[in-house]
């Protein structure tokens, strides 16, 4: 797959191509449906980096037959890395949802869960909101160094020991755009 050429010189391996990525939606759009079929469904997309794997997955589960009976799609914006390939462990809310939690259905979109600590908080803060039922929805898991034993209700695809970019995922802001999962070349972490 043709991506922008200073992309290409900073990749070191693809991990997952886009029709992976793609399967692993739609199976994970049709385990929700089944799950929730004839129910409605709020669907909370984690900032930025599952900006890709809400859209995606909302409109797989509108593909898949006997669903929910309606999906609303939202987003929060939280921060735990700055511009670092290790997590600070501190993750602090950017943006809040629009959407009332209380009373509803709820699935937390995340991209990957590496400590776990995002996952953890974005659990307690929505847990307190009192959801009808509230799971969690993981593209990539990379369960290496986790610190806490957070519950994954869907899990994608296991993700290698490595810093990963693409489909969301970024390096200082860079890569999201990157239509598969990437190992960036070492060197692109020398200036850290
Ligand atoms: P956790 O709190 O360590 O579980 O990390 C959760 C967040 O860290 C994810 O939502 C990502 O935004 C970011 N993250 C974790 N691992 C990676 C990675 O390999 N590449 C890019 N971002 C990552």
């Amino acid at each position: 797959m043709k991506v922008l050429e200073t992309y290409e010189g900073t990749i070191q391996r693809e991990l997952y191509s886009a029709d992976a990525i793609a399967g692993a939606i739609e199976r994970l759009a049709c385990e929700i449906a089944a799950d929730f079929r004839g129910q409605p469904l709020l669907l909370l997309g984690v900032l930025k980096g599952a900006l890709y794997v809400v859209t995606d997955l909302a409109r797989a589960i509108a593909c898949v037959e006997n669903g929910p009976s309606e999906v609303v799609v939202d987003y929060l914006c939280v921060s735990s890395y700055g511009n670092e390939t290790r997590s600070s462990g501190e993750v602090r809310l950017l943006k809040d949802t629009t959407e009332t939690v209380t009373g509803r259905n709820v699935v937390l979109v995340e991209d990957i869960v590496d400590n776990g600590l995002t996952l953890e908080y974005l659990n307690a803060l929505m847990a307190e909101r009192k959801p009808a039922t509230l799971r969690s929805c993981v593209l990539f898991d990379k369960p290496y160094h986790r610190r806490v034993d957070v519950p994954l209700g869907y899990v994608g695809l296991q993700c290698p020991d490595e810093f990963v970019v693409g489909y969301g995922l970024d390096y200082q802001e860079v890569f999201r755009n990157l239509p598969y999962l990437a190992q960036l070349q070492p060197w692109v972490f020398q200036s850290e």
